[in-house]
């Protein structure tokens, strides 16, 4: 009888505790204008980008169309063993035993923040964030949305440190958009870790982190890019004329030919390359770990050309990204205006001519990633 009376009970509170708990909550009385799809629609979509607002679904189902829809206030999680100082913590951020959060902090909503956490003042984290046990984030750390920092990860701001001297300012480190940190991995004052970048454990990153680029060892190297999105890199078979699926580039042919004397390539400018060049130079003798390119144009075209050896290119236009192998001297890639474009993974004995619209401009560079995707997508240009 107990029982059934305790049933009862728990059943009726989970009936009126959304109405309770989220009463005092944000209005958003617009909500109830929506049609019924986009009603519907909404809050899956909410639950679907953070798990806190799997509540909003259960609260705007029980909702009649005609009452004002409440949204809860979403709540956050610390565990009574931290000692939490800020008040900017977004909803549905849990932060476990032993964090020590200093007053000026800035967490977003939705994060994960694993015990054994220190979280300086000058410190911004974002939205979805995965701070694993035993990290420091000190003074100056920028943590975009989506990033995941691993075990003991150490982040560090002061490039010449003595004991009770403090720099005027410290270096501000960037930790793009979705991008991971491995376990144990050391991070030197300043860096930017591009987005979707994936540094290995253990790594020593002394060098900003190219978008996408997968980094390990010490000092860390970049030892390929993440397939997150479609980059299909077939070894292409001896007579196969590469394509390019994604907006942006292209493949040229060059006229090549090969016999017991040697080989010509014979590069008709006015036919071949698809645009005015003013403009030619060389690269070569690059260490195989170094990455070159790593911008965009606004305005110049490029012809690339490996003449010797072979070279890795990756391309992305703000939207998808693919990579090729250039290693024959007749398949020229061009690489149009606005397109983000780095070279890697030369061989000893590689040489890239490139052909180009314009003479140099440093003006006419891309060299921020993030600038990049705002101009591709919003449209917005510095010249
Ligand atoms: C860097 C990393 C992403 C590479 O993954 P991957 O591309 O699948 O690499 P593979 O496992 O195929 O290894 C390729 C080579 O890199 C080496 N390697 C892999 N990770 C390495 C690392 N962190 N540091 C140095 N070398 C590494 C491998 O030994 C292998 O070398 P080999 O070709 O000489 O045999 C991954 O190994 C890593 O470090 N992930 C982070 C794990 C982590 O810290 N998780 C935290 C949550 S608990």
């Amino acid at each position: 009888m107990r029982l059934r009376n305790l049933v009862a009970w728990l059943g009726l509170a989970g009936i009126l505790m959304p109405f309770f708990f989220y009463a005092p909550g944000i209005r958003f009385p617009g909500l109830t204008t929506l049609p019924p799809v986009a009603r519907a629609a909404l809050p899956i979509w909410l639950g679907l980008r953070s798990p806190s607002s799997l509540s909003l679904l259960f609260v705007s189902d029980l909702m009649p169309e005609n009452l004002v829809l409440y949204l809860p206030p979403m709540p956050h999680l610390i565990h009574p063993l931290s000692d939490v100082q800020t008040p900017n913590i977004g909803g549905g951020t849990r932060i476990w035993q032993f964090c020590v959060v200093l007053k000026n902090a800035k967490i977003g909503s939705d994060c994960n923040i694993c015990s054994h956490v220190f979280v300086e003042n000058d410190v911004i984290i974002g939205d979805r964030v995965t701070i694993k046990c035993g990290v420091q984030i000190w003074d100056g750390l920028r943590i975009a949305d989506d990033v995941f920092v691993g075990p003991n990860v150490t982040f560090t701001n002061d490039p010449f440190p003595r004991s009770l001297q403090h720099p005027d300012k410290y270096a501000i480190t960037t930790i793009q958009r979705g991008a991971s940190i491995g376990a144990s991995a050391t991070i030197l004052p300043g860096i930017s870790i591009g987005r979707g970048a994936m540094v290995g454990a253990g790594a020593m990153v002394t060098r900003d982190v190219p978008p996408y680029a997968i980094v390990r060892g010490n000092p860390a190297r970049i030892s390929g890019y993440t397939q997150e999105q479609p980059t299909p890199v077939p070894p292409l078979p001896l007579t196969a004329f590469p394509t390019a699926q994604m907006k942006g580039v292209d493949f040229v042919r060059l006229t090549k030919a090969s016999d017991l004397r040697g080989s010509l390539l014979a590069v008709e400018l006015a036919k071949h390359i698809p645009f005015p060049v003013k403009r030619m130079f060389y690269v070569m003798n690059v260490p195989s770990h170094h990455v070159r390119g790593e911008h965009a144009h606004i305005q110049c075209h490029q012809l690339l050309v490996c003449l010797q050896g072979s070279v890795t290119v990756t391309a992305d236009n703000g939207t998808s990204r693919e990579e090729w192998v250039l290693d024959r001297p007749e398949n020229g890639l061009h690489i149009l205006p606005l397109t983000w474009a780095a070279q890697w993974r030369y061989s000893d004995n590689a040489v890239l001519a490139v052909f180009a619209s314009h003479s140099y401009d440093s003006a006419d560079y891309i060299r921020d990633y993030e600038e990049y995707l705002k101009i591709v997508h919003e449209g917005s240009c510095k010249v």
